[in-house]
């Protein structure tokens, strides 16, 4: 595809994965109405996957964070810029990452969750960069095992581009891509699904578009 990235994980690849961990969360969680949490904003393209995958009430609720720093420099400490908008008191909680590296951020949430007193909290990661773990968590649900590599699409951003790729591609070249983030765009239209990067048809007049 290019030397600069390639797909790790395609997008039949993580629906398939996703129709899974929903059939297995809908079984675990029988007779009950888990909440699910997604950190800003990486998390939300697998979340708003997932729930449609779990046949079960669920309610979904999001929070936004800010790092001091990088996650290790701040030891995963983080400010709360938007709260949930719900009391978790007495709720199955279960967090949705989109990617988990030193864990450092999520261990951190975790605590402040467990604070407010949920009647359980568990994690569901689309990716676990297992290698670069700090910080000991407990995955219950974990998508794919990922290499120590640096990922984006699927939600994952390199400078805030590049969420909105259907397939996770891993970046071979990193130095590559900070020297020009925007290198990768050109994978927007070779990646588009089979028949979507048509011309405009002839119904729609020109100059009316949009
Ligand atoms: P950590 O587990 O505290 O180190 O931080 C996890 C967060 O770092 C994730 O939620 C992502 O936002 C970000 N992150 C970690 N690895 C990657 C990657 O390979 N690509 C894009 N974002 C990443
Ligand atoms: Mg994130």
């Amino acid at each position: 595809m290019s030397e600069v990235a390639s797909v790790l994980f395609g997008r039949e690849d993580i629906r398939r994965r996703i129709e899974e961990l929903g059939r297995t969360i809908t079984g675990d969680y029988e007779g009950r109405a888990p909440v699910l949490i997604s950190v800003l904003k990486g998390g939300s393209v697998f979340l708003a996957d997932l729930i449609r995958e779990i046949r079960l009430p669920v309610a979904v609720d999001y929070m936004s964070i800010s790092r001091y720093g990088g996650a290790a420099e701040s030891m995963g400490r983080v400010r709360i810029v938007k709260d949930l908008d719900e009391d978790v008191g007495d709720r199955d909680v279960i967090v949705v990452e989109d990617i988990v590296d030193t864990g450092l951020t999520l261990s951190y949430l975790i605590t402040v969750l467990e604070s407010r007193h949920p009647a359980s909290i568990e994690v569901c990661a689309l990716l676990d960069k297992s290698v670069r773990r700090i910080a000991p968590l407990t995955i219950r649900y974990r998508g794919f095992e990922c290499p120590d590599v640096f990922v984006v699409g699927y939600g994952l951003d390199f400078q805030e581009r590049y969420r909105n790729l259907p397939d996770i591609l891993a970046v071979q070249d990193v130095p590559a891509l900070t020297a020009d983030p925007d290198l990768l765009v050109p994978l927007f239209v070779e990646t588009a699904p089979e028949g979507s990067a048509q011309p405009p048809s002839e119904s729609a007049p020109e100059g009316n578009r949009g």
